[in-house]
């Protein structure tokens, strides 16, 4: 989220489903995107663009998400902007 307001031109779109047992949530916005230089290396530490800040977000991010047993993925839009997603397993006994 912290991200995608630091990039964003004027709009950040949160959205959250459930699909198949799972809780899956995206971050987009219409800013840049992500460099796609940046992509394969992303979730790794103190890899930062352009106004990046430390670099840690999105590896701190992938370290909890991986921990609750979730995924956390990142690309760009045809549109133009970034888009983040994330899948958890629902929590047992909903
Ligand atoms: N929504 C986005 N749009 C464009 N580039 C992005 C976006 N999110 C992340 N990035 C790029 O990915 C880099 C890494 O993001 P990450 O959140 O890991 O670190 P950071 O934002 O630079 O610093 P920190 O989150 O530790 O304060 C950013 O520096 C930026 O270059
Ligand atoms: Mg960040």
């Amino acid at each position: 989220m912290s991200n995608a307001t630091r990039y964003a031109l004027k709009q950040v779109e949160v959205h959250t489903n459930v699909v198949h047992e799972r809780i899956e949530i995206t971050i987009s916005d219409d800013g840049p995107g992500i460099p796609d230089e940046l992509l394969p290396f992303l979730f790794h530490r103190f890899v930062k663009g352009k106004d990046g800040e430390s670099g840690l977000g999105l590896a701190i991010s992938r370290a909890i998400v991986e921990r609750c047993g979730g995924t956390i993925v990142a690309g760009n839009r045809h549109e133009g902007g970034a888009v983040i997603s994330l899948s958890f397993p629902a929590a047992a006994g909903r």
